[in-house]
């Protein structure tokens, strides 16, 4: 019997691997520009952590974690997503004595044990980011920013942005108490998640994934219209800030997200074209993440884009993405002396920064030049006894056909500069 993947996982090939270089690529350059540096992570990490810090009634710890026991007998979880590692790795190593804020982005993969459909794997890749130590609205704003100057530089043509504030711990207090009032009428005939949220976490109720359409969910008061004094001024300044910077918004009170930490302002980029996996990208702020994980109370935001649901949004909208020709010169050694010195120049080439292929299946000539021709490699030279006597070889542009002769003695130069 033959082996394939495991299920939720996927092979990323050569044809489709220059997307990701482009995607990953161009989120490090723009977190770059904004003061962010990377941070990498371990793939796995204390079963606590998560627990502790992505919160106990969410989905991702209660049924989606993959955890186990190593060798030593200590429980094991790989990460489900970034946040939860970062907030670690920064008490750990003391950052919080850095000046802030501290900006810290990443590119990593995570792992869920979800059902497999369009956009949702068990394997997965997210490119996010966190910053610490600021309190105010700009930097929700800011990071708001990094993703549109990501999503313009990538080309994309629109994606919507949702944004909504979660309120504190205090207002959340009040408003966790009036939904359970407004639930507990119905609380027998919602799915077996509601009822185990009813006590532990009733906001959660409001995005249940079985009773969300559901009129009794639809309509329960949303914690957006019992904001305290200064989670309103928050959201009133960061909505002022995004009109500022010219980006559009609409403000979704139903986006509570999947994990426990989130505080005050929550957001979302939404597409419709990834299936019903439509979220993009999710974020927002945590207050007191930092402080529950075990660090000085600190205040933190960021978000993850996963990368496989922003690949299937540029292929919808039609971005163009370019394979680079990494062979830029083709070398086909006429006889085994030509071979030689086709091999020494291939390595020349390649130290000096042009990318090269030669022979080495043993092809006759006819063989070598379709094989060129395959791979759409866009300069050809053809060596035989009689170029290594003259000194000189023909530079063919395949596009055209047109030919300029070099000594081979400045091949390396002459290809250096001009192709
Ligand atoms: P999240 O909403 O759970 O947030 O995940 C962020 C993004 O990861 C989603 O919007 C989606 O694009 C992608 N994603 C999640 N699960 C899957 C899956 N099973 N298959 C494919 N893609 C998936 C977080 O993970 C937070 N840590 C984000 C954050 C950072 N908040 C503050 N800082």
């Amino acid at each position: 019997m033959s082996i394939t993947a495991p299920k939720g996982t996927k092979d990323i090939l050569p044809e489709e691997i220059f997307r990701w270089h482009k995607a990953q690529q161009t989120f490090a350059d723009v977190c770059h520009m904004f003061g962010y540096e990377e941070i990498r992570i371990p793939t796995f990490e204390d079963t606590n952590l998560f627990q502790r810090g992505v919160g106990d009634t969410t989905d991702v710890v209660q049924k989606e974690m993959y955890t186990f026991e190593d060798k030593g007998g200590r429980s094991i979880t790989l990460r489900p997503e970034g946040t939860a590692g970062v907030v670690r790795s920064y008490i750990e190593h003391g950052m919080g004595n850095l000046s802030g804020p501290v900006r810290l982005f990443y590119d990593i993969t995570a792992f869920r044990y979800e059902k497999q459909q369009k956009g949702r794997y068990r394997e997965f890749h997210q490119l996010g980011l966190e910053a610490f130590g600021a309190t105010g609205p700009e930097i929700d704003a800011e990071i708001i920013s990094v993703l549109d100057v990501f999503f313009k530089k990538m080309g994309l043509k629109s994606i919507k942005l949702c944004i909504n504030s979660i309120g504190c711990p205090t207002c959340r207090k009040a408003y966790n108490e009036m939904l359970k009032d407004y639930f507990r009428p119905h609380v027998d005939t919602m799915c077996e998640d509601c009822r185990n949220r009813f006590e532990k976490n009733p906001l959660r109720m409001i995005d249940c994934k079985i009773d969300g359409e559901k009129d009794v969910v639809k309509n329960a008061p949303r914690l957006i219209d019992h904001l305290c004094d200064d989670c309103k001024d928050h959201f009133e300044a960061l909505k002022s800030r995004l009109d500022n910077l010219g980006i559009a918004y609409s403000i979704d009170p139903n986006i509570v997200r999947g994990l426990d930490y989130y505080t005050r302002t929550v957001f979302e980029f939404v597409s419709e074209n990834v299936g019903t996996q439509g979220t993009i990208c999710g974020g927002g702020r945590y207050d007191g993440l930092v402080e529950s994980v075990g660090g000085p109370s600190t205040p933190g935001i960021g978000f993850a884009m996963g990368v496989e649901r922003f690949l299937l949004e540029a292929e919808a909208q039609g971005i163009p993405f370019e394979k680079p020709d990494y062979t830029k010169i083709y070398l086909a050694g006429m006889s085994d002396n030509a071979k030689d010195v086709v091999a020494k120049l291939c390595y020349d080439l390649r130290l000096n920064g042009v990318g090269c292929e030669q022979d080495l299946m043993g092809r006759a000539f006819r063989a070598q030049m379709k094989y060129a021709g395959k791979k759409n490699v866009p300069y050809l030279v053809v060596i035989g006894d009689d170029e290594i006597a003259s000194g000189v070889v023909n530079v063919k542009k395949m596009e055209d056909g047109s030919q300029t002769e070099v000594k081979i003695s400045e091949l390396v130069e002459y290809c250096k500069t001009n192709l």
